[in-house]
């Protein structure tokens, strides 16, 4: 991965093979952006570009310049930042991806960035995500590394005065990067590869190298804590499931307050009985997205010591046909008693989830946020903009609309209500797993989330819509897998604020 560093300095004097510069929408010279230097090296061509409107700093607009060969710097990119609806930070990190990319085409190893607009630490944060997820390719599957140069380093220039607000933003930017990274890693990985002994595998790799505690239950230990709805979904599984438990700040839980990520790990779904169309299958080895999100959040907030007891939880397994598998019309008891008539095996996620939220009470959460691609309603309502976010709280709502506008992963709120509890009521059990109506069908999940939660504090964020490209940017990439997920959970638990005695 790219290494990003700070510099403060002349930009005159920096020697790269190119040399990024931020621009505004609508500047009238090159000094109105801090250029005016490197502007009279290339001997007053940005300002002439400006003067005939070739380049008016409209978002992603880019120009490449090229100065006379004394000089320490051998192209300049020119990029604009725009304005508009689209907030700041998510402007400059779009920018800084399109000109990485114009950049490392044009066979740069080593890049500089200068003219960071204010407040500069969220947009040094911005310019390290922007780069780093612009960049990102999925090869390792291919037997051959493809052969385009990289950009091997970036820095980013910016004055002394603001250098310690540079620091603090490229320190997030890029703990959110990687967080990113290896959730569209994670997702991206087959499904004969990345299955549940592997996120475990994965687990206990970032709890060794960022002093995480982890535990890993294995089907024994969950049949020993009842966790019939997990155990149902894995009965069929070729490749066994796991239950993950990672811990930041475990020795701590005590004094600091305690947040409980929970994420949907099923490594394949075809459905079981209620078998998903040979085109439907397409695509789910990402289902295992949620996961993938709370592992890049776990590794993100212990990288940046983020001062809260912050959970993971991670119920993985593969949802499979095969004559001992989960069928329509069983009944099944989860961990905390409650029986579930089976209407469809391919409301799997429910299942998982519902033996997790059980077991994230025992950490006496302040707050419990779940995030899965758990409904196709949830991507039918929002497509790949959104992700749905269901509360009982309507400050933990708030707090995730927040944090998701603040790193782009945007989630708009859906209603739980009890009329979207009756299309679940069973005649046999306490409940049945999925509806015969296909009407409110994330809402309805939820409804049967909702009967697992025994605290007053959880949200659930549907993100079946938002796990693929369909919200394509500069840095989420056309193809394959979006990484949604961690980046949000990771600004949220940063942000979080429990209201003690409330
Ligand atoms: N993993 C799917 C949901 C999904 C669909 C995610 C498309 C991403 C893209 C989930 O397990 C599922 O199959 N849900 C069913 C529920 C239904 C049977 C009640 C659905 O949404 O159709
Ligand atoms: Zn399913
Ligand atoms: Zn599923």
């Amino acid at each position: 991965m790219i290494e990003i560093t700070l510099r403060a300095g002349s930009l005159e004097a920096t020697e790269t093979d190119a040399l990024v510069v931020l621009a505004p929408s609508g500047a009238q010279s090159a000094d109105s952006f801090g250029a005016g230097a490197i502007d009279a090296i290339l001997g007053g061509l940005i300002g002439r570009l400006l003067n005939a409107g070739d380049f008016t700093g409209k978002a992603e607009q880019v120009a490449v310049l090229y100065p006379p060969e004394s000089a320490a710097f051998k192209r300049v990119v020119l990029v604009g930042t725009g304005n508009g609806d689209v907030p700041l930070a998510e402007r400059v990190r779009r920018a800084a991806a399109v000109a990485g990319k114009c950049a490392q085409d044009v066979g740069a190893k080593h890049v500089a960035i200068c003219g960071l607009p204010d407040p500069v630490e969220a947009t040094t944060t911005a310019v390290a995500e922007g780069l780093i997820l612009g960049l990102y390719t999925f090869d390792s599957m291919k037997s051959k590394a493809a052969d385009q140069s990289k950009i091997e380093h970036a820095v980013i220039v910016c004055s002394g005065d603001v250098i310690a607000e540079a620091e603090a933003g490229l320190r997030v930017g890029m703990a959110l990067a990687r967080a990113t990274s290896l959730a569209r890693d994670l997702t991206n990985l087959p499904p004969n590869v990345c299955t549940p002994a592997y996120l475990a595998e994965i687990a206990v790799r970032i709890a060794g190298e960022r002093g995480l505690q982890v535990e890993v239950l294995e089907r024994g230990q969950m049949q020993a804590i009842q966790m019939g709805a997990l155990l149902a979904v894995a009965q069929a599984a070729h490749n066994p499931p796991r239950f993950i438990v990672l811990q930041h700040n475990a020795h701590r839980s005590a004094e600091l307050d305690t947040l409980v990520l929970v994420g949907k790990g099923v490594t394949f779904d075809t459905g079981g009985y209620s078998l998903k169309t040979r085109d439907g299958m397409i695509g789910m080895k990402g289902d295992m997205s949620g996961a993938a999100a709370v592992l890049g959040a776990m590794q993100a907030v212990s990288e940046l010591q983020v001062e809260k007891h912050v959970v993971g939880i991670i119920p993985a397994s593969e949802n499979l046909v095969d004559a001992a598998a989960y069928r329509p019309q069983d009944v099944i008891t989860a961990s905390n008693g409650k029986t579930i008539e089976i209407i469809s095996t391919d409301a799997e996620g429910r299942l998982l989830l519902a033996d997790a939220l059980v077991y994230a009470k025992r950490f006496a959460p302040d707050a419990v946020v779940d995030i899965a691609t758990l409904t196709g309603s949830a991507a039918a309502a929002l497509g790949g903009v959104y992700s749905a976010v269901f509360a009982t709280d309507v400050e933990l709502r708030r707090a995730l609309e927040h944090a998701g506008e603040t790193v782009f992963e945007r989630v708009w709120p859906m209603p739980m209500a009890p009329e979207y509890r009756k299309q679940i009521d069973s005649d046999t059990a306490d409940m049945r797993n999925s509806s015969t109506i296909p009407k409110a069908g994330a809402s309805v999940a939820t409804m049967f989330l909702a009967e697992f939660v025994d605290y007053p504090v959880w949200a659930h964020v549907d993100m079946a819509g938002t796990f693929v490209d369909s919200g394509a940017s500069a840095y989420i990439p056309a193809k394959g897998m979006s990484g949604y997920g961690a980046r949000l959970l990771t600004q949220f638990v940063i942000e979080w604020t429990t209201r003690k005695g409330v």
